[in-house]
């Protein structure tokens, strides 16, 4: 932008000379200096192919992109997929939502809450993670010190603001928000409520998701249930944990939510379960694993490694402690 800026003021600056020198010419120079400027309003549109700017180009919703992700690389999180590729779908297809987008994601360690916000952001920003549109904050790394609580206000709100700004379709991530003061919860309230705009700008274009712990045991309880009843984990469905989760998060007062109208005022627009991860999700981590890694698949390693897995509850043996974490370290190990 700053180039062609520069290469304007030296075509104008010619024309001064030219018309300064050779008065005959000035019509043709001025000619000359419209079609050059016209060059370079298109070659601005060049500038966008290199440089990541708020347009099409780089921002643009892959749902086909999204629904494979899924279905491929996310494992034994059935009722995940289903609500995020309906919520998704479902907000940037509509030309006029009434507030930002606004998805909590509970769930056992491991499970796989950032992967899911990473395929979310792969398939909606060109650039993936590293897009100067999507802005990650984890608690304890990025608001660490409650005495700073103000100063994390005011700087937070001002980043969300300048960011909506800058690009109306900017994501945040709030990982750990169980960790993260009511206060600085209550902070960002504004932004996710149903309003026109606040001070001239606009959040209804935004995505906000927050990633927690929040509610995991309480999952893990109703899947097990299920499969001690002998049924298939597929057969869990969203209306068997919403209600459940939405309770368990409110009255838990370790987490922030609790001090927070988030919930009774209904700024969440769809709460994400995950459910607690099985040995043959595990077994199915280390393939993808080591796939990733460019190694040829291998089932015997891949099963060594699923099983010196923990898992619980003690009797039964059936979660894994960690989910699919640690899968990576386990690997080396082995190769
Ligand atoms: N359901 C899953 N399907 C495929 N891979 C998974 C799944 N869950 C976890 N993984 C793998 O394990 C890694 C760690 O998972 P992730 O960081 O998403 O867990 P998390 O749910 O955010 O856990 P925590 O609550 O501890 O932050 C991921 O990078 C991914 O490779
Ligand atoms: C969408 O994603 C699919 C699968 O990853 C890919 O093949 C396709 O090229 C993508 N489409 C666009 C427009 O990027
Ligand atoms: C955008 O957010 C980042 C944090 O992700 C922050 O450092 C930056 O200052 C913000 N930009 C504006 C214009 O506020
Ligand atoms: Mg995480």
């Amino acid at each position: 932008m700053r180039f062609t800026n520069v290469l304007l003021v030296l075509i104008l600056w010619s024309v001064v000379i030219v018309a300064a020198i050779e008065p005959i010419s000035t019509g043709i120079a001025i000619g000359m200096a419209a079609a050059l400027s016209g060059f370079l309003a298109c070659y601005q549109n060049v500038l966008y192919y290199f440089h990541e700017c708020c347009r099409e180009e780089w921002i643009s919703y892959n749902k086909s992109g999204l629904e494979i992700d899924l279905k491929r690389k996310l494992f034994g999180q059935h009722v995940a997929s289903r609500v995020i590729m309906k919520a998704v779908t479902g907000f940037i297809n509509n030309k006029n939502p009434k507030k930002p987008l606004v998805l909590s994601l509970h769930g056992w360690t491991g499970t796989g809450k950032n992967f899911v916000s990473q395929l979310i952001v792969e398939n909606i920003y060109n650039k993936g993670m590293t897009s100067n549109y999507v802005h990650q904050f984890v608690a304890t790394k990025h608001f660490p010190h409650l005495s700073h609580i103000d100063t994390y206000k005011a700087e937070l709100q001002q980043w969300i603001k300048g960011n909506v700004t800058i690009c109306p379709r900017s994501m945040f991530i709030f990982d750990e928000m169980d960790k993260m003061h009511a206060g600085l919860i209550d902070s960002i309230k504004p932004y996710l409520d149903y309003y026109d705009n606040l001070e001239g700008v606009s959040y209804r274009q935004a995505i906000f998701i927050f990633l927690s712990n929040a509610g995991g045991e309480k999952i893990t309880r109703i899947v097990l249930d299920f499969w001690r009843a002998g049924r298939a984990r597929e057969e869990v469905q969203l209306k068997d944990l919403e209600s459940a989760l939405s309770l368990d998060v409110f009255n838990n007062k370790q987490s922030g939510f609790w001090h927070t109208s988030l919930i009774d005022k209904n700024l969440v627009d769809f709460f994400v379960p995950f459910l607690p991860l099985e040995y043959s999700h595990v077994r199915m981590c280390a393939l993808a694993e080591m796939e990733a890694r460019e190694l040829t698949p291998n089932v015997e390693i891949a099963e060594q490694v699923a099983t010196e897995m923990t898992y619980f509850p003690k009797e039964e043996k059936v979660f894994s402690v960690k989910g699919c974490k640690t899968i990576g370290s386990k690997l080396d190990y082995y190769i």
